[in-house]
């Protein structure tokens, strides 16, 4: 059903979508061939249908489930496609600073993205080598034969068209570090360059005539990046308050310089990429600690921690890019065995785990986006508060209707208390009355 599905193009447009019911959501996917009828009943099951038996098999001691929202963010368009971004997490605002953003992107063409091969990394450090360089040389004059003896463990890997595709020999002092870089294709690879580490060591320790260590991935998956731009026209980024764009845009690259020249300023602005980053990892079930911790040793790659995005002004647009390592996967682990990540998978149209990677970094240029044109011109709160009071009106009873009135009496009044919000909308209830 999804490969039809694949085929319709549809818009990631769905105007009023915030609005609407948990359920009408729901319906709205459907009508917009996003997901099939099927899916959206599974949405209605506690965890989306994550049993305790299969949450027993995922890890261990465990006592229950731990649900988190599930949400969708809308109006991106990447490399051409729209496409409709599942992501989980606990903070507010993100989901819709994704949204908000993106939909500026459209008006340039969304966002492009491209990746390199899946190539994950391993480690294997070689102690009490006597001549390190002569073991280093030793090392890369067996390079074809270490590499086919890293396929042979691997045979799997190997016929599904990955395998080890390079080798490097690193002195680090007294230590010799040998590297294997091996396609690990749509998965996110762990167990495989780790099976090859483990695999290769004794072989290495031979030739190089020292003593087995470490044997285990890096996270620093350097040879795995994604890169996602976009190009915003200025005018675009015109609001009511800040009709002029062009001004709005020289505010983000400044927000963009300050980031530059301060780490800590720098770590804030990156936490606001991995916002949408992560949320996206995890609504899809993937390592998104593995994730986090590569995009800041990349961060820091230089010797001095800086952004993960660049910002700058071109002609009559502002164009963004970011660029992170991106070890994502779609296959084994939680999309074999939890059905919302099989869901958003199927909601989402993944195609690969590149493609994920993909719409991971353009989620998260998105929420950077949005988090410096907020920051450097209205500040952050406004839009915060304007959602918190959205919810609080929820919270008072107020019909999917009257939610945008309440909130914006709240707003007025800088008052976002429960009692007040249930006293406006008492006095609505006595208005449609009289
Ligand atoms: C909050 O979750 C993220 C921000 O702090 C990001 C930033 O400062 O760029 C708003």
């Amino acid at each position: 059903m999804s490969r039809i599905l694949n085929r319709v193009p549809r818009s990631s447009r769905l105007s009023g979508f915030h609005r609407l019911t948990v359920q009408e959501r729901r319906d709205k996917l459907v009508e917009t061939t996003w997901l099939t009828d099927e899916r959206a009943a599974s949405l209605e099951q506690p965890a989306c249908g994550l049993s305790e038996h299969d949450a027993d098999a995922m890890i261990e001691n465990v006592v229950g489930l731990h649900a988190l929202p599930l949400s969708v963010a809308l109006n991106f368009r990447v490399n051409g496609a729209d496409r409709v971004v599942p992501m989980s997490v606990e903070e507010p605002s993100i989901v819709a600073a994704a949204s908000s953003a993106a939909r500026l992107t459209l008006a340039g063409g969304g966002f492009w993205a491209r990746c390199d091969e899946p190539v994950l990394t391993c480690q294997v450090q070689l102690l009490d080598v006597a001549d390190p360089e002569a073991g280093q040389a030793r090392i890369l004059a067996a390079k074809p034969e270490l590499l086919a003896l890293a396929d042979s463990f691997i045979p799997r890997m190997v016929k599904r068209g990955g395998g080890a595709r390079d080798l490097e020999v690193r002195v680090l002092s007294e230590l010799v570090v040998v590297h294997v870089h091996v396609d690990v294709r749509d998965a996110m690879g762990a167990n495989t360059v780790n099976t090859v580490a483990e695999g290769l060591a004794d072989r290495l320790a031979e030739l190089a005539r020292g003593r087995v260590g470490l044997r285990i991935l890096t996270n620093l998956s350097d040879r795995r990046k994604v890169t996602a731009g976009c190009r915003v026209p200025v005018e675009a980024l015109a609001s009511r308050d800040f009709p002029d764009g062009a001004f709005v845009a020289r505010r983000v690259v400044e927000a963009q310089r300050f980031a530059e020249l301060d780490p800590y300023r720098a770590v804030t602005h990156n936490k606001g990429v991995m916002n949408g980053v992560d949320a996206v990892l995890v609504a899809f079930g993937n390592d998104w600690r593995a994730v986090e911790a590569g995009a800041h040793a990349w961060a820091a790659r230089g010797g001095a921690y800086r952004p993960l995005t660049r910002w700058w002004v071109e002609g009559d647009a502002l164009v963004g890019e970011l660029t992170l390592p991106m070890a994502t996967s779609t296959v084994g682990g939680a999309a074999r065995t939890h059905p919302g990540v099989k869901l958003a998978l199927e909601l989402a149209h993944v195609s690969s785990a590149n493609d994920l990677g993909a719409l991971a970094a353009a989620a998260g240029l998105a929420t950077n986006l949005a988090a410096l044109r907020a920051l450097s011109t209205e500040g952050i709160n406004r839009g915060h508060m304007a959602l918190h009071a959205r919810r609080v009106a929820a919270e008072a009873g107020a019909a999917p209707a009257q939610v945008a009135v309440v909130a914006a009496q709240l707003s007025a009044e800088g008052c976002y208390r429960p009692e007040r919000a249930r006293v406006i909308v008492a006095e609505l209830a006595e208005e449609a009355r009289a």
